[in-house]
């Protein structure tokens, strides 16, 4: 038996580089070792953008194409929206009712969203329980694994905290699930802060191949090199990153000739946009296919949730068998 992993994405639309070069990379390898449950997290996007929700289906749309396009197979993986799945809510109740707030305040990513969406009410019942269904997503599928970034080992010891809680409580169901931690590295956004699309500096995986040059060509490099030929530092530059993340044994070529200013940043990023256009390619062309087919799309979704929703709702069964409700 394999063991089963899950982990979810808001649905924030179409997807960029750093998605490709972190999560989804990592999510399409698993495929071969684990049985894997991926999910749209639209009720977790609600969270914090309850007020402005015109693009919510577009976007999930756009997300799953990405997804589809760079390889989540469907045939192995179970893809599903986490609002068709009601199942969710209910166990959210419950586990609602046995997780103390403090656990939610001393949150690290709640109190940091606190600071930086500062500019919308977010001191809502929801976001402060964000935490708590997240658990939900992962436990009821009783999944052991699950792959994330960094950020979000906070939320997985939460869950892990609230699966020891009921079963304290009620008796063992639930398992503690593990991180599945994302290794490659944290691609930059072009002009070297995180790459968000909020910020502008997102290259995005179905973008057109002048715009992936054109964003190539603005990206920043080592600030303190002027001249074609000064020696630069490729460890203090973005397009570097870029190089290892997508051609790693030419960036061992072209770190020496940058250090001994043999080529200019012009030309560095010249080739650079040819080898991410390169790259992306054949998957731009797939999702072009499924563009064309969306009604396909959504059959795969409704199919994901249907199976999906079988096993969450005998998970809330033995739950409140165990708690005895009526
Ligand atoms: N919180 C995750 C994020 O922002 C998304 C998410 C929701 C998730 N539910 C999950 C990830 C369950 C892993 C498992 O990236």
């Amino acid at each position: 038996m394999k063991e089963r992993i899950l982990s979810g994405m808001r649905p924030t639309g179409k997807l960029h580089l750093g998605h490709f070069v972190g999560a989804l990379t990592n999510w399409v390898a698993l495929q071969d070792k684990y049985e894997c449950f991926y999910m749209v997290a639209d009720w977790h996007a609600l969270d914090t953008e309850y007020a402005n929700t015109d693009k919510l289906r577009e976007n999930t749309e756009e997300m799953v194409l990405d997804w589809l396009a760079f390889g989540l197979d469907p045939k192995r993986s179970c893809l599903f929206i986490q609002s068709h799945v009601p199942e969710h809510a209910v166990l959210n109740i419950i586990f609602s009712t046995i997780t103390p707030v403090s656990w939610l305040e001393r949150c690290p990513t709640y109190k940091q969203q606190l600071q930086e969406l500062s500019d919308r009410e977010i001191r809502t019942h929801g976001f402060l329980g964000y935490p708590v269904l997240q658990a939900v997503d992962i436990l009821i599928y009783k999944a052991t694994r699950v792959p994330v970034g960094e950020d979000q080992l906070p939320h997985l010891e939460l869950t892990r905290e609230i699966a020891r809680r009921f079963n304290y409580f009620y008796g063992p169901l639930f398992p503690e699930p593990q991180a599945l931690l994302t290794k490659s590295s944290r691609l930059p956004g072009t002009d070297g802060r995180k790459m968000s699309k909020s910020y502008g500096n997102s290259i995005l995986l179905s973008d057109s191949e002048k715009e992936i040059e054109r964003k190539i060509k603005n990206m920043i490099t080592d600030p303190e090199r002027i001249h074609a030929n000064d020696a630069g530092h490729p460890d203090a530059c973005v397009a570097y990153q870029y190089w290892k993340a997508f051609a790693p044994e030419r960036a061992s070529e072209i770190e020496p000739q940058c250090k001994h200013g043999k080529v200019g940043c012009v030309a560095c990023k010249k080739e650079l946009a040819e080898i991410v256009i390169t790259t992306l390619r054949p998957y731009q062309e797939k999702r072009h296919e499924y563009e064309k087919q969306k009604n396909l799309v959504r059959e795969i979704l409704e199919d994901g949730s249907m199976k999906a929703r079988k096993i969450a709702s005998e998970t809330l069964a033995e739950a409140n068998e165990l708690i005895k409700m009526w």
